[in-house]
């Protein structure tokens, strides 16, 4: 009986054991956060397949890729083809703003700050800021110097620059004709929109082509389309984006159309004459 005694507690204390060891083996349901990522489209660099990762090879900005590579790529079923259609113009991610291309009067956007105390779009910020991080784990530093821009401060950009060649001796209409080249005129900048996003990176920290040799450059050229970015004024297409070529101007479209664009070498403009009925 007093050896019962002894006996009882310990064959349950063993018990509670296995029991707690089961649970802990078991997959069990996880968190809401965790099944909330699982569903997410958006996949941060270190998870994208080879399929994916083709897809930057391809297009505009190729950098490479094997022949095998580019036809499981070209396979029926890929992602590799949207056809735009007059509908998805009306989408948030498709406003088009340009040159003699005012934006709406009516143009409203819900903005918040963004690294560097900058503001996008909302519904952009986590696909800039996912950007940003993947490029540092990538040893890339991207920083963003400019985003949304309001009228009046793209009006002070103009005057800035115009006075900037007004004060190396440029006459006053010139300088101010000449500004207007590189910056738009207020009400046609896609700066407005909150979908756009100048970088520059700490071994070049001015806008000029010369951007388009930094690391920086090379990595959102092979990346930036995976978080919805496409190079908004590229070199060679000047003539219909009506803008000198921005090595360091992103806009946000969403993933599926910056792949489009990459795919079929198209720039926005292009891109969005294609849209059929
Ligand atoms: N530099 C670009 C075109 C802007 O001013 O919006
Ligand atoms: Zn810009």
């Amino acid at each position: 009986m007093r050896r019962l005694r002894f006996i009882v507690p310990l064959v349950l204390v063993m018990v509670i054991a296995v029991v707690i060891l089961a649970s802990s083996l078991s997959p069990g349901k996880g968190t809401d956060a965790d099944i909330e990522k699982s569903n997410d489209t958006f996949q941060p660099l270190q998870k994208l397949n080879k399929l994916e990762l083709v897809h930057a090879s391809l297009g505009a900005h190729a950098i490479g890729g094997s022949d095998s590579d580019r036809q499981s790529y070209d396979r029926p079923g890929q992602e590799s083809e949207i056809r735009l259609t007059e509908d998805d113009l009306l989408s948030w991610n498709m406003v088009y703003v340009g040159r003699d291309n005012p934006l709406d009067r009516s143009f409203t956007v819900d903005l918040v700050e963004t690294v560097g105390g900058y503001l996008v779009d909302v519904r952009i910020h986590t696909y800039l800021e996912d950007m940003i991080r993947d490029a540092a784990k990538d040893g890339v530093e991207l920083e963003v110097c400019s985003a949304y821009r309001s009228v009046s401060t793209q009006k002070s950009l103009i005057d800035r620059k115009a006075q900037s060649m007004i004060s190396s001796g440029l006459d006053i209409d010139i300088a101010h004709h000449k500004a207007l080249e590189y910056l738009a005129v207020p009400g046609e900048s896609e700066h407005h929109t909150g979908l756009a996003v100048d970088f520059i990176t700490p071994d070049k920290s001015t806008l000029d082509d010369s951007f388009a040799d930094t690391e920086a450059f090379a990595w959102l050229s092979e990346n930036a389309f995976r978080y919805g970015f496409i190079l908004r004024y590229p070199a060679g297409k000047e003539d219909i984006t009506g803008f000198p070529y921005e090595p360091w101007h992103y806009r946000y479209v969403g993933k599926e159309h910056a792949i489009s664009m990459l795919n079929s070498g198209m720039c926005l403009e292009e891109y969005l004459s294609t849209a059929v009925r």
